[in-house]
């Protein structure tokens, strides 16, 4: 099982960017505590990072066919990016949406998330542990899923032929 895990705008800022919000790990912590969980469960990991609109769009369109599922941040996007959500739903992969910050505690632009719309589900204010959360949910969501694949196929091979 492949898994990515995509961050967006100053995410590469944490453990610098405002510590009493987003607490001090940075990314390159939190992805290799993510790593350790998931090496532990047979899960691959593949990490990406960036602060353009466009080059997210990419990423999460590249996903299809290359990978299980998306965990994603999509940082200050979340609350503008009808592209993001565009991207979320064309490619129709199980996707985590994961945020530090108790979103709906804060700012009322922030209370909002488009990305979300097209997400599977949201967890927000677990700090750096969402990431964790979130990679147990969606490793649980996919198994569940191919479980689900494998018994239709199994269904559909049993089936008797008709007779000629
Ligand atoms: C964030 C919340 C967003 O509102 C903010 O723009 C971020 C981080 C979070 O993880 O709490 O950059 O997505």
């Amino acid at each position: 099982m492949k898994i990515a895990v995509i961050q967006g705008p100053n995410l590469n800022m944490l453990g610098i960017r405002e510590q009493n919000i987003y607490g001090p790990m940075t990314l390159d912590q939190i992805h290799q505590q993510m790593k350790g969980s998931a090496d532990q469960n047979g899960v691959e990991l593949e990490f990406f990072q960036s602060n353009l609109e466009g080059e997210i769009v990419d990423k999460i369109q590249e996903c299809l066919g290359t990978v299980d599922g998306i965990i994603i941040n999509p940082a200050a996007y979340s609350h503008t990016s009808i592209a993001i959500a565009d991207a979320i739903s064309a490619v129709n992969l199980p996707v985590v949406e994961v945020h530090i910050s108790n979103i709906y505690k804060r700012e009322e632009f922030r209370q909002k998330s488009v990305t979300a719309t097209a997400s599977l589900g949201v967890i927000t204010g677990f700090g750096p542990f969402g990431y964790h959360m979130g990679l147990i949910a969606l490793t649980q969501i996919i198994n569940e899923m191919k479980a689900a694949q494998n018994a239709k196929i199994a269904a559909q091979q049993e089936q008797p032929k008709e007779e000629k």
